[in-house]
């Protein structure tokens, strides 16, 4: 990490719990000794509360972007301010649900959840209880003893969800997170995560393909450019939640992203 030169100053509200503050953030990768820049001059500022989608064409840096973020990559040019602090590596308080569901497959599906939990002081029953609701958030009710191989694709993925959600991040970061899933349970689950979001109200970032997903969701739906992976421009989804998946406002939103991003 290499601190960028005369930083500018932080606002108030991006030094609150649950408030994200990038700038200037550069990050390459090296393949066969030669460096790939992979992400340019990012700034984004996220308050607390809100819920950011990102979008943008495969291999823009999208995953690149939240893994910077959530503290896994340490190596980049810029600032990274979580709650006003640089982040400095992992922390419970900023949660992820990764592409892939990466379950440990010798543990069952509570196992997996309760994982989470591992570092708070809660009485086994206390915990159970807690693992017990959040599968039946995401449906996974009856499933608690399954091994990950015994589920579906999708069933995973909401495993996943599930243990990112236990530990109430105050920041929980999504990387696709419902691609897997059929177009009934993801429009289910889009639902259930704008009922969480609104009752625990932490910041969300979710990176997805489905336009339509990211405008009924997102506060702010920031499109993203490849090679290197750049913010091209965002759009401000000036309605209140929950929304009307029909509203006009969003159709005609979604229209002018597809257009963008398809080029038509
Ligand atoms: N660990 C790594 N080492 C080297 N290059 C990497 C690494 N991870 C990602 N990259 C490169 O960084 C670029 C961006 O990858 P990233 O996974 O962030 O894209 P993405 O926008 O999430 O794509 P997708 O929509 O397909 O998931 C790609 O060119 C990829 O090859
Ligand atoms: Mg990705």
């Amino acid at each position: 990490m290499t601190a960028i030169l005369n930083p500018p100053p932080v606002r108030a509200e991006l030094q609150q719990p649950g408030a994200l503050a990038i700038n200037g953030l550069n990050k390459a990768y090296r393949i066969d000794g030669k460096p790939l820049p992979v992400l340019q001059d990012i700034d984004l500022q996220v308050l607390p509360g809100e819920f950011v989608s990102i979008v943008g064409t495969s291999g823009c840096g999208k995953s690149s972007l939240l893994r910077l973020i959530v503290g896994l990559e340490r190596e980049y040019d810029g600032q990274i301010l979580l709650d006003g602090e640089p982040v400095r590596g992992t922390r419970l308080d900023c949660g992820i649900v990764f592409q892939d569901h990466r379950l440990f497959p010798w543990k069952t599906v509570a196992q997996n959840v309760a994982l989470a939990l591992k570092n708070q002081r809660l009485a086994p029953r206390e915990k159970a209880e807690r693992v017990a609701e959040h599968l039946a958030l995401v449906g996974l009710s009856g499933f608690e003893q399954a091994y990950p191989h015994q589920l579906s694709g999708g069933m995973a993925q909401r495993a996943a969800i599930a243990r990112a959600l236990i530990t109430q991040p105050k920041v929980l970061l999504l990387d696709e997170p419902f691609g897997a899933l059929d177009a009934l349970t993801r429009v289910r689950l889009q639902g259930e995560l704008q009922r969480i979001w609104t009752q625990q109200r932490s910041t969300m970032i979710m990176v997805t393909h489905d336009v339509e997903e990211a405008l009924y969701l997102g506060d702010r739906v920031i499109v993203m450019e490849p090679r290197p992976g750049r913010i091209r421009h965002e759009v401000r989804v000036d309605l209140p939640h929950p929304r009307e998946r029909n509203a006009p406002r969003l159709q005609k939103l979604r229209e002018e992203l597809l257009a963008e991003l398809t080029g038509t």
